[in-house]
């Protein structure tokens, strides 16, 4: 079995690892080549062109910024043909309906598909408690279970149709950013106020039992140091404004959902887009000023 892994930002780098430790063969292809470099050291093969990739790969992975990305990649191969009879696993942030475009394309080359969404941080990824959820054939889930468990411990079919996991993602994410939101905007108050930061810390890692990326986030907060290792600010404000967007669509109220969105805009307008959510913090101080 050989997986191309296309797209080596901090995602598909993090995807490269997982599968190396599980003895698959990886190739990796990036528009730019350099970030490739890392991955090649780890012990992937170098694919200079995506077609290069595509031809010697039975699984293709695209892990991209966003679906235009994966779909300006996919034009750059001569025919879709050259996938035909293999799968292609979609891991970029997608809607609903960009999910089915690009299911319609594998279906049209003969190529099996899955819509997979990542519930979790490269950190995560490999860890028993990482949750992948993926939408699309059934049978192809069960084709690609070894890759997909390799991937993260707990990978999860939610539907056939293609979109029901760019669906799924947009439930969690509206949790988990709000969440995410209110633990910032809680330390800014602390900060504003001189109320002693770790004991709100201590509140919320431990006695509420959040430990996770709060505590991760807590130590940003402690020093002032927001540089992305993980993801950055742009990458999470994408996938967050596709919440908005769905409520709308689906008639459900878009306030709490609209604010978050407004600070991570207001973040990202402030020149913060490369460092790490937790710098949200800062917005949050510094806007009521
Ligand atoms: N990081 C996370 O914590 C996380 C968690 C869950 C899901 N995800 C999802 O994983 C995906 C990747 O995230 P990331 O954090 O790895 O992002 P990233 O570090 O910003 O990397 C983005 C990747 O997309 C490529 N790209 C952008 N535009 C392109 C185009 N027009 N054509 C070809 N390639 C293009 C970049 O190539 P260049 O290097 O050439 O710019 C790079 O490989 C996103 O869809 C994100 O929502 C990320």
């Amino acid at each position: 079995m050989h997986v191309l892994i296309a797209g080596q930002g901090y995602m598909g780098r993090a995807l490269v690892d997982a599968l190396l430790a599980r003895g698959i063969a990886v190739s990796v292809w990036n528009r730019t080549v350099e970030r490739c470099f890392a991955a090649v050291s780890a012990g992937a093969n170098l694919a200079m062109t995506i077609e290069d990739g595509a031809q010697s790969c039975d699984v293709m992975i695209t892990c991209l910024s966003d679906s235009a990305a994966v779909r300006a990649s996919l034009a750059t191969l001569q025919t879709g043909r050259i996938l035909q009879g293999k799968a292609l696993v979609q891991l970029s942030q997608t809607t609903v309906e960009e999910a089915e475009v690009l299911a319609e394309w594998a279906a049209a080359n003969g190529v099996g598909y899955l819509d997979g969404s990542i519930m979790g941080l490269p950190s995560d990824i490999r860890g028993e408690g990482c949750m992948i959820v993926y939408s699309g054939q059934k049978a192809e889930f069960e084709r690609q279970r070894s890759i997909l468990s390799a991937l993260g411990g707990n990978p999860r079919h939610v539907g056939e149709a293609a979109g029901a996991a760019s669906a799924f993602d947009k439930a969690f994410f509206s949790a988990y950013y709000t969440h995410l939101a209110g633990f910032f905007h809680g330390a800014a108050i602390c900060k504003a106020a001189g109320v002693p930061l770790e004991t709100y810390f201590d509140l919320m890692t431990t006695v509420w039992n959040w430990q996770g990326p709060d505590a991760a986030f807590a130590d940003m907060i402690r020093t002032g140091d927001f540089t992305a290792k993980e993801a950055t600010l742009d990458v999470h404000a994408y996938a967050f404004a596709q919440v908005s967007r769905l409520c709308r669509q689906k008639g459900i109220d878009a306030r709490l959902p609209d604010a978050v969105a407004a600070a991570m805009a207001d973040a990202i307008e402030r020149g913060l887009g490369d460092q790490e959510i937790a710098a949200l913090v800062e917005t949050f101080q510094n806007s009521g000023r």
